[in-house]
């Protein structure tokens, strides 16, 4: 090794560290996180079952772990019911007039709702989906805006069995139509509209066009929210949401679910065109949901909270869902866009609502920055005490951002890892640990993670290589809805171990940088996107023969989208032909997967068995080093 090298190598060893004010360590659950995890890693199941012990249980399980590989059950033969412990809990407890949620809007509009309020909501929606027939093991797809409406859809499912399959409402018909049909689900719950950048997005005629030709579909329950008699308007297959509820108000016993009993399916990206139902199951989604966020928000229960997610993703149903409620706090909820109508309008409701624990998205924190730091210096942030991270890696510079100018070097910042498929958060560092900016840390308890080379031997420090998680967690993925030998994939590409299908390198004090995807998926703003479904969407357009996608770096979005286009003979390039592309991905999959650069070329890279070579077009875009081409075609 040279000179130069050799010192570039030494500064990289000199880490920083920043460590936690003290009266966060003070009031933080977890004090030693390093004997604890050891201990955890000992007894990984002594240590679940203690958690699971915090929560209402019908009936105790008889063990907490059968691992059969690669299918785990957790909690065997325990019996609960999600919402019990989201809502009746707390309310048995005598804390029913405490506040669940604060809707907010971009107009200042706000909308409060105690926890016993939710759950006489939760009951009667729940009592209506009875009504029409829905049963224990019906799938129902959710179109809804970031609201209470969504949330109380959710427990109603969850309340009576039925499977529930949220679909982010800024997708498209395509998309919705997929999801809805790959869970055959009798119902679909939407509302006429969603509210972005002062703007009304229709979503039921979406909905509609979505289920058309979808005869299993027997409801539609729409959210009117102007009162327009909709569903009385449109007939037989539509129900009102709001009157669903006032009719059927009244108990709703809780469903007593098995442990290992579906509670939802949510549809992610992945390598081929067609996105996969991770399914997830109601015990150990549960346990894990709700001690993450115990321990990594530091949650006692007096917290104002505020996760900017959409419910369609899987932060939402964890983190603005299940384990806020599962922990008793308040939440703030919000339906709009991070900069509108002016780009403090996020700082403003923290000051307003007192907000403690703030979790948002690296992508909004890069957007947010580059407004200034005039606008965050004009509120009054002194509440925050914990600032998260979730989605995509935090580069530094707006690690130290967020760290500096949100959290006035107050706070401690939680970066962390996980996934649709993981259920729960996987890797951070908690709140009395020291942090390193831009990794996202340690392993939480009982949880194995490793970098290895593509046959599974564990790679030097530094080092990056594909991350993987060696043993099962409560709340891992069951299967993916009707492909089970997909599920089977994650455990068997590498070495018997759990495979994230991202890259990443430990450093010699343990600490997990994650470097980003080591698949065809994209990460453009926080959103994971498959390269495939977009070049899918694209070739929906008449006049393209064929579609390559690639990602770009993009200093807000993280990535951005590069399309290249063969058009079929004869067919002239043109602006306005990328318009009409741009436009045909919009319909299909939806506004976040609109390639915003379109390049015309005369073929694409291929392997000689036709696959499209994408990483031959990134390293030619971004003037890499193409790697191995013996496989090229020509
Ligand atoms: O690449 C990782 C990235 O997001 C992917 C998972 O996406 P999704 O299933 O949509 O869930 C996102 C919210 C949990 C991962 O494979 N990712 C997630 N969190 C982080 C991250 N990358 C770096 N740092 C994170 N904290």
């Amino acid at each position: 090794m040279d000179k130069k090298n050799e010192k570039s190598e030494l500064l990289l060893k000199v880490e920083e560290k920043i460590y936690p004010p003290e009266d966060i360590i003070k009031r933080a659950w977890i004090k030693d996180y390093d004997s604890l995890y050891q201990e955890s890693i000992k007894d990984k199941e002594g240590f679940w079952d203690k958690v699971a012990q915090e929560l209402h249980w019908f009936e105790k399980w008889d063990k907490v772990l059968e691992w059969d590989f690669p299918h785990a059950k957790w909690f065997v033969n325990g019996k609960t019911n999600i919402t019990y412990n989201a809502l009746d809990r707390h309310i048995k407890a005598g804390n029913g007039d405490k506040t669940a949620y604060i809707y907010v809007d971009e107009e200042g509009n706000e909308e409060r709702i105690t926890y016993r309020e939710l759950l006489d909501k939760v009951n009667a929606f729940a009592n209506g989906l009875k009504s029409l027939g829905l049963k224990k093991g019906d799938r129902v797809s959710i179109y809804m805006p970031n609201s209470i409406e969504a949330i109380i859809a959710m427990l109603g499912c969850a309340r009576i069995g039925v499977i529930h399959s949220v679909v982010f409402a800024g997708f498209s018909e395509g998309a919705l139509h997929m999801r809805i049909n790959d869970a055959t689900a009798s119902a679909v719950i939407t509302a006429t509209y969603t509210k972005r950048r002062g703007k009304k997005i229709p979503l039921l005629p979406t909905a509609e066009k979505a289920v058309e030709g979808l005869d299993y579909v027997k409801h539609i329950i729409v959210w009117d929210r102007d009162k327009e008699g909709v569903a009385e308007k449109k007939g037989e297959r539509y129900v009102d949401f709001e009157k669903l509820i006032e009719e059927n108000k009244g108990d709703c016993e809780p469903e007593i679910m098995d442990s290992e009993d579906p509670l939802f399916i949510l549809y992610t990206s992945g390598t081929t065109g067609k996105p996969k139902g991770v399914l997830h199951v109601v015990g150990g989604y549960m346990v894990n949901t709700y001690y993450t966020a115990k321990i990594y928000f530091d949650f006692h229960g007096d917290e104002v909270y505020w996760c900017t997610a959409d419910i369609g993703w899987i932060t939402g149903h964890s983190y603005i869902v299940y384990s806020p409620l599962m922990n008793g706090v308040t939440s703030v909820i919000m339906e709009g866009a991070p900069d509108h109508p002016h780009p403090g309008i996020w700082w403003e409701y923290v000051e307003k609502y007192k907000v403690n624990v703030f979790y948002t998205a690296p992508t909004a924190i890069r957007m947010l920055m580059r407004y200034g730091d005039q606008i965050p210096a004009k509120y009054d942030l002194s509440s925050l005490r914990i600032l998260g991270s979730v989605g995509e890696p935090i580069n530094p510079e707006a690690w130290h951002w967020y760290y500096e100018h949100i959290g006035r070097k107050k706070c401690v910042i939680v970066d962390t890892w996980w996934q649709t498929e993981t259920g729960s958060q996987m890797i951070s560092t908690v709140p009395s640990y020291p942090m390193k900016p831009g990794k996202a840390g340690k392993p939480f308890f009982t949880i194995e993670v490793a970098v290895v080379d593509k046959n599974g031997n564990e790679l030097p420090p530094n080092t990056v290589g594909f991350l993987v998680i060696k043993n099962p967690w409560p709340s891992m993925l069951r299967t993916c809805w009707g492909n089970p030998e997909r599920y089977k994939k994650y455990w068997n590409d590498i070495n018997h171990y759990y495979n994230a299908e991202d890259l990443a390198s430990i450093d010699e004090e343990g600490y997990i940088m994650i470097v980003g995807r080591a698949d065809d998926v994209l990460n453009v703003a926080g959103h994971r996107i498959g390269t495939m479904e977009v070049e899918s969407a694209i070739v929906e357009h008449p006049k393209v023969a064929e579609a390559a996608v690639i990602g770009k770096p993009d200093p807000v979005k993280g990535e951005r989208i590069k399309a290249f286009v063969v058009l079929k003979v004869g067919v002239q390039p043109s602006e306005e032909l990328k318009k009409e592309i741009q436009n045909t991905v919009r319909e299909i999959l939806g506004p976040i997967a609109i390639p915003e650069e379109i390049e015309f070329v005369e073929k694409l890279p291929k392997t000689r068995s036709g696959k499209i070579m994408r990483r031959v077009l990134r390293a030619k875009e971004l003037g890499l080093e193409v790697g191995d081409l013996s496989t090229l075609e020509d």
